[in-house]
């Protein structure tokens, strides 16, 4: 079983993100490469991929709706999840967010088999008109990695049990 994470990350913590859901499928014994969207050129022998982006501005990060869009022919054979890494407050370890449009739309094209939305981080000294103005709000981590380690294994547990039958 071969696996791929991507991920579409501004700041960082998404890509932090996609490397615990790695470490998830790896502690299951699937063979796992993280990397970045724009990095990827074929999907090759891998069976199953999970697409990691960013939120900003109500919006998957560019990279991510990039991936989906160029790969949507050869996602539709393979076993895909998305998520999205956003909200600066605890909304997303209390309950399971919606997704956004452009996440329902990637669902769509990838035939996906769901999709989570994940606590975000920012940096108290973010730089960005913007970004700066948002840190001042609400800056913290408030991704839950318990929370992103359990949904990896129950996506590994369903791989392996896949590969199995
Ligand atoms: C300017 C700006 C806009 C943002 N907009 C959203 C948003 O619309 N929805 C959301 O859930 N999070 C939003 N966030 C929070 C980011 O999604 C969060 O910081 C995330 O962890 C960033 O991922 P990255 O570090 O991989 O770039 C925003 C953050 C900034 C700085």
């Amino acid at each position: 079983m071969q696996a791929l994470v991507v991920h579409a990350s501004d700041r960082g913590s998404t890509t932090e993100l996609a490397g615990w859901i790695g470490d998830a499928f790896a502690e299951r014994g699937i063979e796992v490469e993280v990397r970045a969207c724009e990095q990827v050129t074929e999907l090759a022998e891998v069976q199953a991929v999970v697409v990691a982006g960013a939120l900003y501005l109500g919006r998957w990060h560019p990279e991510a709706r990039r991936f989906v869009k160029r790969f949507a022919e050869p996602l539709r054979r393979r076993m895909v999840w998305l998520c999205s890494t956003g909200p600066l407050d605890h909304s997303a370890t209390q309950q399971e967010l919606p997704a956004v449009s452009d996440v329902t739309r990637a669902l769509q094209r990838s035939r996906a088999r769901g999709h989570r939305t994940f606590g975000g981080k920012l940096d108290a000294d973010a730089t960005g008109l913007l970004a700066s103005q948002v840190a001042a709000q609400s800056a913290g981590d408030y991704r839950d990695r318990a929370q992103v380690t359990a949904w990896a294994q129950h996506l590994a547990d369903t791989l392996v049990a896949e590969a199995q039958g």
